[in-house]
């Protein structure tokens, strides 16, 4: 989770957020790069004292500043296409979790064991613990084991949600109506917290999500202690 003074990105806990971490550098580098080149011609145009009247045209400047800046969008273009196919893609998941958005709280399906049901709410502040995190924490995690391909199906029940996890690299919308679906890797253990990112209604920042990342065996015994 994000802490104090935390301006950047969170530590990523899965590959695909870990890509999308060296796209947001490289695409950054790049900006930076232009940035500065562009403001350093602005600035000295202020000391510059030699005016040509006779100008009227640059065939080869032309050429150059309009195929450059092109060749570059390249190098931002193609590296984003590979993400966008690489977040598209389903790797023979092992657990399926189905995630249904409310006003104001997140339902959970694992429709794969016996499906198990529940609510999760937001702890109110009054009601948290001495350890707990204000506005973050939930009365029931989603449990999912670490080291396994998870897909993640995204509905809501009333208005648009959003199941947004930072560290997982996972913002999918949940419309009424649809199902959205994508998929993540956990590959570490820990819990993970995330929040609705659409506008949803008074309490919209009160819906967050709590992720417990935990390893197989340990989750084999959450879910059979679950299956009564
Ligand atoms: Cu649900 Cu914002």
């Amino acid at each position: 989770m994000s802490t104090w003074a935390n301006l950047g990105l969170q530590d990523s806990a899965s590959p695909l957020m870990e890509q999308l971490i060296f796209f947001h550098d490289h695409a950054l580098l790049i900006l930076v790069m232009i940035t500065v080149l562009v403001g350093y011609l602005m600035f000295m145009l202020f000391f510059n004292n030699y005016v040509n009247r006779f100008l009227l045209h640059g065939q080869l400047i032309e050429m150059i500043w309009t195929i450059l800046p092109a060749i570059i969008l390249l190098f931002i273009a193609l590296p984003s296409l590979r993400l966008l196919y690489l977040l598209d893609e389903i790797n023979e998941p092992s657990v399926t979790l189905k995630s249904i958005g409310h006003q104001w709280y997140w339902s959970y399906e694992y429709s794969d064991f016996n499906n198990i049901e529940f609510d999760s709410y937001m702890i109110p502040t009054n009601e948290l613990a001495t350890d707990g995190f204000r506005l973050l924490d939930v009365d029931n995690r989603v449990v999912l084991p670490m080291n396994s391909q998870i897909r993640i199906l995204v509905t809501a029940a009333d208005v648009i949600h959003s199941w947004t996890v930072p560290a997982l690299g996972v913002k999918v919308d949940g419309t009424p109506g649809r199902l959205n679906q994508t998929n993540f890797f956990i590959n570490r253990p820990g819990l993970f917290y995330g929040q609705c990112s659409e506008i949803c209604g008074a309490n919209h920042s009160f819906m967050p999500i709590v992720i417990e990342s935990v390893p197989v065996n340990y989750f084999i015994k959450w879910i059979s202690s679950n299956n009564s």
